[in-house]
């Protein structure tokens, strides 16, 4: 048995109703593959900054270096001013753990409902790579005469030749593992000129190492649009942070609704340890009432168990979910009623 130490952050809202089934699928494929989880609970989100004003202290951000992998429920409250927990928690732990890779596969699985008329499952299977740790997610910019009628906040986008290229690397190996094979920038490059011509120009450098890959760009706005009129023209896209949160909800809404989307923070170079979340957020307005959706955190599950290299593990979840959704029709079931069903397929 081989024991990998695993932070479990379960965080607001829904979090912990979703982090708590993810749990249960976790247990109950674990022991057959030959894992065992030293589990740790981390007390971080809205109570905790209520309570001591902590956000991701300093000395919670080191013992989570010396975890293997991290699961994350949400973060985010109505109680708290918007901004303090999602960059003082999860931005601050995906730049301070370099996860320069936010890894959102957007994938239609068989029998699931999606609002695209004659769409099958073949039409939607894309990977977005998000870049994680720049563009204007970065806190660069600032306010002027708040409050003011000559108030002027500036909101800067910060792109760097290295985090361009390594998150376009990695974007090339994914697509280059896969059937099809192309790799689609995603930007804005006719008017964020000088982050786009960057994007662009790293793409064809890189791209020269990757003959085999196809390339292609398209401006985010008509992006947004094909997603909806022709989604199996994307297979591997790249794109910048917030190009890359923008299309991601659009990519869960065409594969069958945010509460089926996964995602990984992920650190390639494996100098800390990566974070699994699901997409959605905490969803303040239905928290408490056993109504959210788990599947996207047990595919999260998933992502993580083939990150930790336990890649058996992670199919059998998948198949577990793929067969649960296919069954799963108009049936209304509670957060722990879907996370058991895939328990027990997952352990059956
Ligand atoms: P949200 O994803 O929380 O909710 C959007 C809508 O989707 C809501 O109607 C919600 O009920 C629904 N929804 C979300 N997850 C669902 C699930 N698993 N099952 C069924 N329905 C689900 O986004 P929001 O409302 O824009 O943000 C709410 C809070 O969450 C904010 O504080 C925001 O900053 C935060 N947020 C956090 C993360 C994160 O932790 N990664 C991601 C997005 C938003
Ligand atoms: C997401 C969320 C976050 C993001 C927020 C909460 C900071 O929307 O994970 O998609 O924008 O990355
Ligand atoms: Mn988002």
């Amino acid at each position: 048995t081989r024991t990998i130490r695993l932070a479990v952050i379960p965080g607001d809202g829904i979090g912990p109703e979703v982090v708590a089934e993810g749990l249960k699928v976790l247990d109950a494929v674990a022991g057959a593959h030959g894992l065992a989880f030293d589990r740790t609970e981390y007390d971080l989100g809205a109570a905790r900054w209520h309570r001591t004003g902590e956000t991701l202290p300093d000395s919670v951000l080191e013992e989570l270096r010396g975890q293997d992998v991290i699961l994350l429920g949400a973060v985010g409250d109505p109680s708290v001013p918007s901004g303090v927990l999602e960059r003082g928690l999860l931005l601050r732990a995906r730049f301070e753990l370099d996860h320069y890779v936010n890894l959102r596969p957007v994938k239609l699985f068989p029998g699931v409902r999606t609002p695209l008329a004659g769409v099958t499952p073949d039409d939607v299977d894309m990977v977005v790579v998000r870049e994680g740790t720049e563009g204007p997610y970065t806190g660069v910019g600032g306010v002027l005469r708040r409050g003011t009628p000559h108030e002027v906040a500036t909101q800067e986008s910060v792109n760097t030749a290295f985090g361009v290229e390594r998150v376009i690397r990695y974007a090339f190996e994914q697509a280059a593992a896969r059937p099809r094979k192309k790799l689609t920038l995603i930007h804005k490059d006719n008017v964020l000129t000088y982050a786009g011509d960057l994007y662009q120009r790293v793409l064809k450098r890189v791209g020269a190492e990757y003959p085999q890959v196809a390339t292609d760009y398209c401006h985010v706005d008509a992006a947004t649009m094909f997603f909806v009129t022709d989604p199996k023209r994307f297979d591997v896209i790249v794109t910048d942070n917030l190009f890359g949160d923008i299309i991601t909800d659009i990519g869960a809404a065409i594969a069958g609704g945010i509460g089926l989307a996964a995602s990984g923070n992920v650190n390639p170079d494996r100098t800390a340890p990566s974070m699994f979340e699901p997409v959605h957020g905490s969803a303040p307005d239905i928290a408490g009432q056993a109504k959210a959706d788990p599947t996207a955190t047990i595919l999260s599950v998933a992502m993580l168990l083939d990150h930790v290299g336990a890649p058996e593990a992670a199919r059998r979840v998948e198949q577990a979910v793929s067969a649960d959704l296919a069954e799963r029709g108009a049936a209304v079931r509670s957060t722990p009623e879907i996370g058991d069903a895939i328990a027990k397929r997952v352990a059956g």
